[in-house]
């Protein structure tokens, strides 16, 4: 009787401590589609090449079909004796057909293996995530619609600065989501490769045909270089730097969330159910979902930052480190399905107070750039009408009032080319309307950025 699983030569068992120090499958189980998927696309080449049997095939594949069920219902029997997800099913299969098995892994290693699974794995899982992304745009655009001619101060610096329509503010993170869609798609494209066929390292002796396995498997073509097939891991790295990037628009809008339901903005509310109390103070209800959501943003940053140093010094080929991708990796994309889904919801779930958001951008002077822009289109050079502005912010400060409570005559004060078409100017919405430039603020450009995301979104 062999000591273990994979070989003769070793002459004493594991302790029970190295075994479960280095199995994976008690997280690794989770590829088992992508397992079976794989060995059977490489059973079929070795059927087509003349290196597996027809009856070997058949069993191969009724084999297989055992195992899908038996882990669907639950009654396949995982061992951590067996190390990980590929031995334990490649155990299985012979003893459910015999020989057969045993030949499944002609001209194979668990090296490209291993990286063939994670890699069909990943490519469906950024399959789920892309639809869920879109929803979220859509729920954004959604809001958007209902809130064009909502005007919010717009902030720099945290200070008012500028009036803006509260769509034109959450199509900005639509804007966000959209760019984050697109970095995963490309990211698909280099996790759909073909490992299968390097082997442990240097490729293998057997007639193997590497390009009818990829076309079998829906892969857009083979890694070219045995080495780096079985030892690279950068599209883990590549999709974890897009989830990482999707986390940190996902913690700025959250964020925003958390500021504009604290009673000092009032800007928003948060439907109850994504809301907490607390269990002393009777009047609270705290925005945990976007906190948790910006907490969950630097959990996944951090298992960038692992996968990072995981594969920093690794010497060619294929390391036992890599094991240690899988975990961070399942968390992320757990983490993003969760948050992606979530947050559609929650956006959905916005109400909106214009009173209070109006009445904080009237506080704030927002419309100062406006009257220094009225002033240049009377004339003056812009630095000089800024100049003039400041004096007339200035005193109105003093004074506790908003520009367009000055009177014209006080306004003139400023400069005489000061008229009573200044008012309109003044207001919120006027300064609103002015921004019509492509990109801008105003509800004619909003809208129509509306409509542009619907047409893409549709698909
Ligand atoms: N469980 C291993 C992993 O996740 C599979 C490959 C192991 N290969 C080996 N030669 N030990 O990377």
């Amino acid at each position: 009787r062999k000591a273990q699983a994979w070989s003769a030569l070793f002459s004493e068992p594991m302790s029970e401590l190295v075994q479960r120090y280095t199995a994976s499958v008690d997280f690794d189980r989770r590829l088992w589609r992508a397992d079976i998927e794989g060995s059977l696309a490489h059973a079929g080449m070795l059927h087509t090449q003349g290196l597996l049997s027809t009856e070997d095939h058949a069993a191969i594949e009724r084999g297989m079909a055992q195992i899908r069920t038996e882990i669907e219902s639950g009654s396949f029997e995982w061992k951590l004796a067996l190390e990980d997800v590929h031995l334990n099913i490649e155990a299985r299969l012979t003893q459910l057909v015999g020989d057969a098995g045993k030949r499944l892994h002609t001209g194979r290693s668990r090296n490209d293996q291993v990286a063939t699974d994670v890699r069909l794995w990943l490519r469906a899982e950024i399959d789920e995530l892309l639809p869920l992304l879109s929803a979220l745009q859509l729920a954004l655009v959604e809001v958007a619609e209902r809130n064009v001619e909502v005007i919010l101060p717009g902030f720099t610096h945290l200070q008012v600065a500028q009036p803006v329509s509260f769509g034109h503010h959450l199509l900005a993170y639509v804007e966000m989501f959209a760019r984050d869609a697109e970095r995963l798609t490309d990211v698909r494209k280099r996790v759909n490769r073909l490992p299968l066929g390097a082997a442990a390292l240097a490729g293998t002796s057997y007639p193997l045909d590497r390009e009818l396995v990829a076309r079998t498997l829906g892969m857009e073509g083979v890694c070219q270089n045995s080495l780096d097939a079985v030892s690279d891991r950068d599209f883990a790295i590549e999709f974890s730097a897009a989830a990482s990037l999707l986390m940190i628009h996902v913690s700025r809008f959250s964020e925003e969330l958390i500021l504009w339901m604290s009673q000092n903005y009032g800007f928003i509310d948060l439907a109850d159910r994504f809301c907490t109390g607390s269990s002393i103070m009777p009047q609270k209800k705290n925005p945990d979902v976007p906190e948790l959501a910006r907490g969950k943003s630097g959990r996944v940053i951090g298992h960038l930052m692992g996968l990072l140093m995981l594969m920093k010094g690794q010497p060619l080929a294929y390391n036992k480190d890599n094991q240690e991708d899988k975990e961070p990796l399942f968390d992320t994309v757990d983490t993003l399905r969760d948050t992606l889904r979530i947050f559609a919801e929650l956006a959905a779930g916005i109400t909106v107070k214009p009173e209070a958001m109006e009445r904080a951008a009237l506080r704030g002077y927002a419309t100062a750039t406006d009257l220094a822009d009225y002033l240049v289109k009377k004339g003056l050079p812009f630095r000089d009408a800024h100049e003039v502005v400041a004096h007339a912010v200035k005193d109105a400060i003093a004074l506790g009032v908003d520009l367009s409570q000055l009177t014209l005559a006080q306004l003139r004060g400023y400069h005489a080319a000061i008229d009573e078409d200044v008012y309109a100017v003044l207001s919120l919405r006027g300064s609103l309307e002015a921004r019509n430039t492509l990109g801008g603020t105003a509800p004619a450009q909003v809208r129509g950025q509306i409509a542009r995301h619907r047409a893409r979104l549709a698909i």
